[in-house]
């Protein structure tokens, strides 16, 4: 989604401003733009396509002043072109705004300041507001932010900046955009999200919403939009660390994320399961409370979700309680129905996609208690719930999510058996089991990860099928949602069109779809449900079609049904998702490459979905 920085100090900022945004780059954006301000006015420069044009764009500019601001844009309102880029300045000069976020009440506003004769030079929301800036300005630039406010609907984070005053930027934010400021020695930042400016600072401060912010070399002011007294925010340490966004010797971040998920898998399990012992704090709610809990929904959305969907068959296997997940953008807009015993789980790496953040807030309204799973402290979704489960994955910076996948799916785990334990459903003897298992999981994901004939046999997959035009996934019970996690990884960085079903559902239409090549990618590890899955291969082999199984390692059945055999490490069934998932991360990844597309930006994408 769209990123913005802001810079006020004694520095010449626009160097600053482009670094800013080139750390804002992994989040997904189709073009961009920056403004500085000086006594000579303000010079703009805009873009589209990635920020080495802008920087091209911008080489003409002064660069000699000491306040400004860019902004990374995902299209929403308005096609992807330049004329719609961030930031829009009035006509006058005197004003430039930004914005992350949706003025949902946009038709009515450009309505508005077209009639009082303004010229609409963009198709987006936020132009409108820099016309009402200069239309509504009275010589103090954060009181005109103020008075306008409850005019703007929607969601947003803005900065603007008025030449009257050209020692300060003014922002405002509403809902879940995320403004961040850096404080420096006589320099503040301003930013969507803190990689903008920690190679500077990493003493930040959160802006909340129904807030404007002011921000001066001097400091910054908070002051509540509604009666503009002062707000006091603590002055905090970031930990996100800029050295782990460097590739670290691999091509891509895709490729490093997927290399980190031992780490990331041992440190989301870590001291929560100790000498046969769980602990999940943050969790919100009191034992008695877990046990009086009769229901559980879990909503998110693509990856997320997936990972709700294998904890599912986990929370009913091991607690007994029903449970349910959802996509959170349809959730939302169902007529969900439950009481306060129904505990929603949402689930989100970045902690901010808007829908997630949306159906977590509806559930609570109508009483549900909410637990958040999420890969980001302090994110929106952390924020509102009830208490909060973090997977420990660091800063995922690959579109495609891989190592917070088989996070969430581990803490789903952790979950289930807490519950378990909690409601009795589970003895101490089985937790500590389970739990002395997935402990071992990082040790046997780094073993796929060192397995050199895996390595290969993915390459001659890669090069064989990278110029198919569909591919099948198929699986069952715990295998379906790891197909559904295969097929999104392999549609959205190889933009090959894929379908996943559960393998019974295939003869009730999606068999059509299987022509003499066909791949079929099939998840057939060992479970009460491999025979049955080993039926349906036999359908797909009477088509033509090419199997491709993922089965675990001593397994001697599956040759018969499969022409492709990826082996895996054996664990119990309830944990083989995390290993059949790795495989198929990478053979999406391979696949990729073949087709010499970027893992890391592909198109459309952004990494983290704020608006709905
Ligand atoms: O930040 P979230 O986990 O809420 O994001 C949800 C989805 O947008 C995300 O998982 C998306 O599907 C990824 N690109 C998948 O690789």
């Amino acid at each position: 989604m769209c990123g913005i920085i802001g810079y006020v100090g004694a520095r010449p900022c626009k160097e600053l401003v482009l670094t800013g945004l080139e750390h804002l780059e992994y989040r997904g954006y189709d073009s961009a733009g920056l403004v500085l301000a000086d006594a000579a006015g303000l010079e703009r420069a805009r873009a589209v396509g990635p920020v080495a044009a802008l920087r091209e764009a911008a080489a003409g500019l002064q660069g000699t002043a000491t306040v400004g601001m860019g902004h990374t844009r995902w299209a929403t309102h308005g096609g992807v072109e330049e004329r719609n880029a961030h930031p829009f300045l009035s006509e006058d000069g005197r004003f430039a705004v930004l914005m992350n976020g949706i003025f949902e009440n946009y038709v009515e506003l450009r309505a508005e300041v077209a009639e009082h004769g303004h010229e609409l030079s963009s198709d987006t929301d936020t132009e409108a507001l820099v016309h009402l800036l200069e239309e509504a300005y009275d010589g103090d630039l954060a009181q005109t932010v103020r008075r306008l406010y409850p005019r703007l609907e929607g969601h947003f984070a803005f900065l603007a900046i008025c030449l009257d005053e050209p020692d300060r930027i003014v922002g405002a934010r509403l809902a879940w955009p995320p403004l961040v400021v850096g404080r420096g020695e006589g320099e503040t930042f301003l930013a969507s999200f803190t990689p903008a400016f920690l190679e500077e600072t990493r003493s930040i401060q959160v802006v909340d919403e129904g807030e404007v912010v002011i921000a001066t070399a001097a400091g910054v002011e908070f002051r509540a939009v509604d009666d503009w007294s002062v707000r006091e925010h603590p002055v905090e340490q970031a930990d996100e660390s800029l050295e782990v966004a460097a590739k670290g010797g691999y091509e891509t971040f895709m490729l490093k994320e997927i290399h980190e998920q031992p780490t990331a898998v041992a440190d989301t399990i870590a001291e929560r399961f100790h000498h046969g012992e769980l602990h999940l704090d943050g969790i919100g709610l009191t034992d008695d409370e877990l046990r009086e809990i009769n229901r559980v929904l879990v909503v998110g959305c693509g990856t997320a979700l997936h990972a709700g969907l294998a904890g599912r068959y986990l929370i009913e296997e091991w607690a007994g309680v029903a449970t349910e997940a959802d996509v959170a953008s349809e959730w939302r807009y169902r007529n969900g129905v439950f009481d306060p015993r129904t505990l929603v789980l949402a689930i989100s790496q970045s902690g901010e996609t808007a829908d997630t953040l949306a159906a977590m807030q509806i559930a609570k309204e109508r009483g549900a208690r909410v637990v958040a799973i999420t890969n980001i402290m302090g994110s929106a979704i952390a924020r509102a719930a009830d208490g909060v489960l973090y997977t420990r994955a660091g800063l995922e910076i690959g579109v495609a999510a891989t190592k917070t996948f088989t996070s969430q799916v581990t803490l789903m785990t952790l979950l289930a058996l807490h519950l378990g334990a909690v409601r009795g459903t589970l003895s101490p003897d089985e937790v500590a089991s389970i739990g002395e298992e997935l402990s071992a999981l990082p040790e046997l994901i780094q073993r796929e990860l060192d397995d050199e004939a895996m390595d290969r046999q993915l390459d001659l997959l890669a090069d064989r099928f990278a110029h198919d035009r569909f591919f099948l996934y198929l699986g069952r019970h715990l295998g379906l949602p790891i197909c559904q996690e295969g097929a999104l990884k392999l549609k959205e960085i190889s933009y090959i069109p894929t379908d996943a079903y559960a393998a019974g559902e295939m003869k009730h239409g999606p068999i059509a779809l299987l022509g003499e090549d066909t791949p079929v990618v099939a998840v057939a590890t060992d479970s009460h449900v491999f025979e049955k899955m080993a039926s349906n291969l036999e359908e797909v082999r009477a088509r033509g079609a090419h199997v491709i199984a993922v089965a675990t390692e001593g397994n001697t059945q599956i040759e018969r049904h499969a022409e492709h055999v990826i082996r895996i490490p054996a664990t119990r069934p309830e944990l083989q998702p995390i290993l059949a998932v790795v495989p198929l991360q990478i053979l999406a990844y391979k696949i990729a490459g073949r087709l010499g597309l970027d893992v890391d930006r592909p198109r459309n994408l952004a990494k983290t979905v704020t608006v709905e």
